[in-house]
């Protein structure tokens, strides 16, 4: 198949147990997320040894610090051989660019970099507790286009977000979405879900699945039936 639209996160507490699904995964057919639970229990072992089976490796540690130091997370990660990273746009444009620029040395092998806007736990509320006195959308609108500006590949936003921002923002700006469910799929602790074919016909890029995927009594017909529902639509 030519487009990998899914990327499937990899929730786990063990390099162990993330292993254990990613050996019955065919890399020809979706990517995989690897987060702070499980970056912070294994290291950056793991990743290579994901890496080094062919998959594609989408680092969500959303980095936010001082430019200098992003920038040199950015390269760390890098040199590990991921195909995706993230930063927080709330880190600011200098620090954007600035990660972006450290990048760019690496050529072909140049991973992707994307920015986490709002997080889709912060509701209007929580934004006026830290001084930000908008609506989350507004505010999403805001760092996706500072992130646009900065240079980056796109950002991670909800469904919710998805026709606004292909509306004001480049083609080939990437939207990546979590909170994707089939019909049939339990919710869990997602608070707005969308499915799979809708979400991209929306404009998302890459959708991430967790749950729905990795306990799923048979992951890989999960992700077959992922992959058909979004086979096609555009
Ligand atoms: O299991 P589920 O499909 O809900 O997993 C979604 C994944 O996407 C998790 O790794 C979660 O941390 C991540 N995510 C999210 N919502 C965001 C950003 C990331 O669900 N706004």
């Amino acid at each position: 198949m030519s487009e990998k639209r899914i990327i499937i996160a990899l929730d786990f507490a063990s390099a162990r147990e993330a292993l254990t699904l990613v050996d019955q995964l065919d890399p020809q057919v979706c990517r995989v997320k690897i987060g702070n639970e499980l970056f912070t229990a294994t290291g950056p072992s793991l990743i290579r040894d994901i890496a080094a089976r062919k998959f594609d490796v989408f680092l969500d540690l959303k980095f936010h610090d001082i430019p200098t130091t992003v920038a040199r997370a950015v390269s760390a990660a890098a040199d590990l051989g991921v195909w995706m990273m993230n930063v927080h746009a709330a880190g600011g444009q200098i620090m954007m660019e600035q990660a972006s620029e450290a990048l760019a040395g690496f050529g072909d092998s140049r991973p992707l970099l994307i920015a986490v806007t709002v997080l889709t736990s912060m509701a209007e509320g929580d934004l006026g507790d830290v001084g930000i006195n908008c609506k989350p959308q507004e505010w999403v609108q805001r760092l996706a286009t500072l992130a646009n500006a900065a240079g980056l590949d796109g950002v991670v936003c909800s469904a919710a977000e998805t026709s606004m921002l292909r509306a004001s923002l480049p083609a080939e700006f990437c939207l990546v979405t979590p909170g994707i469910r089939r019909a049939e799929d339990t919710v869990g602790d997602q608070k707005r879900v969308v499915g799979p074919a809708e979400a991209i016909a929306n404009g998302s890029d890459y959708l991430v699945v967790g749950r729905p995927i990795t306990r799923a009594n048979s992951p890989l017909e999960a992700l077959e039936a992922f992959n058909t529902a979004v086979a096609g639509v555009s």
